[in-house]
């Protein structure tokens, strides 16, 4: 058998250090397009990272060879102490319902994606959406939040919308800030807390990797507002 086999794909925060991955999971880096007007329309995929089985990931924003940890963390003296609510998903969202499709919104989520922006937002585009445009807009906008804070479900079925991810790992970055964003986790992976916890498993999340969150270990959108930028 080999190591693919098995590992099972996770992220382990570690207490005061990075995130260790294990389980053979690609690393690409993932950038917010936008338009001329600044507003974040697609995804697009930048380079793929060398294969790795295992690595760590920078969690405290200082490494010199980010997304990589180097071990900063300890020269500086990071605290990367975990402080984010650990309630499932849906204890944590607000549902808003629209005619065809709803809304469900965990706001503590938000990693600053802006995608649930245009044409209006989100939060209008789901009371029209009995309307094709407009429920094809929203859905899209919403599965294209990273964090997963917004989820659109479809009213006939009762079932969630969600975008077919395999396991992987997106760095993302934000040209029309002019910043780095968070680490975006895909596909169903396994977060891990320094003390063992395990995170309930979503298909998008997304975690701080510029060390300045007060949601750790999750993206609350700080990077932008202290420009965090990884040189790459
Ligand atoms: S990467 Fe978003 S707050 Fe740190």
């Amino acid at each position: 058998m080999d190591d693919k086999d098995a590992v099972p794909a996770s992220v382990t925060v570690t207490r005061n250090g990075p995130y260790q991955v294990s389980g053979n999971l690609p690393l690409s880096r993932q950038v917010i397009g936008s338009n001329a007007g600044g507003e974040s329309m697609r995804w697009e995929a930048g380079r793929d990272y060398p294969h790795a089985t295992r690595y760590s990931l920078c969690r405290c924003g200082h490494s010199a060879n980010k997304p990589f940890c180097d071990g900063t963390h300890q020269r500086i003296a990071f605290d990367g102490t975990e402080t984010a609510s650990r309630e499932p998903y849906a204890a944590q969202a607000k549902l808003i319902r629209g005619p065809a499709m709803s809304l469900t919104d965990a706001e503590a989520l938000c990693a600053f994606g802006r995608f649930c922006d245009p044409n209006g937002s989100v939060w209008n585009l789901v009371d029209a959406s009995d309307a094709a445009a407009a429920r094809a807009a929203f859905t899209r906008q919403t599965c294209d939040c990273p964090s997963g804070r917004l989820v659109a479900w479809d009213n006939a079925t009762g079932k969630p919308v969600e975008p077919a991810y395999a396991p992987s790992i997106g760095v993302i970055e934000d040209p029309a800030k002019d910043c780095g964003g968070p680490l975006w986790l895909r596909g169903g992976v396994q977060l891990v807390g320094a003390d063992g916890f395990r995170y309930e498993v979503r298909n998008r999340m997304t975690l701080c990797r510029c060390g300045a969150s007060q949601n750790k270990p999750f993206c609350d959108g700080t990077h932008a507002a202290i420009g965090f930028r990884d040189g790459g």
